[in-house]
């Protein structure tokens, strides 16, 4: 792969000055993955997210739950983190042992099964906050937990009426999931937002880089534009001729770097002769409502990168013929010094 010369502009731009993703919202979402090989052999996995910040891992080989960051426990006490950590204990031991009893009942569910559970919660400001609580088996969601109850999915199996009329008839379970929906979780959200305010709003100015990929068909030139290094997640990269936005740009994926930051690409497929004037404009909260902006200086047009360079070569030209005087003065001066002496 060939990495052109690039420029890097930053075009003080007010006309931009929303930044990307400026007032985020931190929803927080725990995430329950178990897999039943068979009658006895099963496994449950926890992780949690702040925003897109994991907070919690909860490895089945644990009894207890690991804290991903420094402020994972928020503004929890000890002993109110070791009362919810013997809940979900609690609840592990019974889920394994639920859906063991469940596949014995019903005639027609066999092994392997997965379920996913999926629940958390965001704040709002002022005293607002929202919950949720969802449940997948094998891959499809079958249930979610709304107000007080149970309900079922539309797209779920008849079977699951059974579950459903089972999981509502415990009163004690449904008092303790909006107990934990209603308060603990928005509580235990506020701590963590203000513990880990300073992590949460870092700000990192991505990186920015243009390559050419492979040809996408005869004639035509692919070129990427590679933004690496931001954080937060929001970020806007579009291919620019001009100040007209090129429709045809595709983003890939954004890709998490191992250092917490973010990546992502933006690729313009062009005929070959159409290059000049493209342009990878980047905004991003981080830049303050600045523009980032890289030249595609492979075009016949002259870039800002291609003036600034003619430039500082003829200052340098011109220059050279002054220098060669003060030289050439201080020679004589010397010589001048040293008929003197
Ligand atoms: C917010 O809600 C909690 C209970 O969930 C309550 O104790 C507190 O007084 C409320 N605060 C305000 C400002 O309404
Ligand atoms: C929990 O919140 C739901 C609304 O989201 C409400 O219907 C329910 O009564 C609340 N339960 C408790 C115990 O506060």
């Amino acid at each position: 792969m060939r990495y052109l010369p690039c420029l890097l502009l930053w075009v003080f731009s007010r006309v931009w000055g929303q930044s990307e993703g400026q007032q985020e919202n931190f929803p927080f979402r725990c995430l329950q993955i178990s897999s039943f090989a068979n009658s006895s052999c099963s496994r449950t996995d926890g992780l949690a997210w702040l925003g897109d910040l994991q907070t919690h891992r909860w490895s089945n080989d644990s009894d207890t739950i690991s804290f991903v960051k420094p402020w994972s426990q928020g503004k929890f006490s000890h002993q109110q983190w070791e009362k919810l950590q013997r809940l979900f204990q609690v609840y592990r031991t019974s889920f394994t042992r639920d859906i063991q009893e469940l596949v014995k009942m019903v005639s027609i569910l066999h092994y392997p099964i997965e379920v996913q559970l999926s629940a958390g919660c965001e704040v709002y400001s002022g005293n607002a906050s929202e919950s949720f609580l969802h449940v997948a088996f094998q891959g499809e969601h079958v249930l979610s937990f709304q107000g007080t109850s149970f309900q079922k999915a539309p797209e779920a199996p008849p079977w699951m009426e059974l579950v459903i009329r089972v999981l509502n008839g415990d009163q004690g379970t449904r008092e303790t999931i909006q107990q934990l929906l209603n308060d603990t979780c928005p509580q235990l959200v506020r701590g963590l937002l203000e513990a880990g305010k300073p992590e949460l709003e870092k700000q990192e100015t991505p990186g920015a880089w243009l390559s050419k990929g492979l040809s996408p068909r005869p004639g035509h030139e692919q070129l990427l534009c590679h933004v690496s290094g931001f954080h937060p997640k929001p970020v806007w990269v579009m291919w620019m001729k001009g100040k007209q936005e090129q429709k045809s740009t595709r983003r890939g994926d954004i890709l998490p770097n191992a250092d917490g930051t973010w990546y992502l690409r933006a690729t313009l497929d062009v005929e070959a002769g159409e290059v000049a004037g493209l342009a990878c404009w980047v905004k991003h909260s981080s830049l303050k409502g600045q523009v980032m902006i890289l030249d595609w200086a492979g075009g016949r047009q002259l870039s800002a990168g291609a003036i600034f360079g003619i430039t500082a070569g003829v200052l340098f030209l011109l220059s050279c013929p002054v220098l060669y005087c003060v030289w050439k003065h201080r020679r004589r001066l010397c010589h001048f010094y040293q008929d003197i002496l």
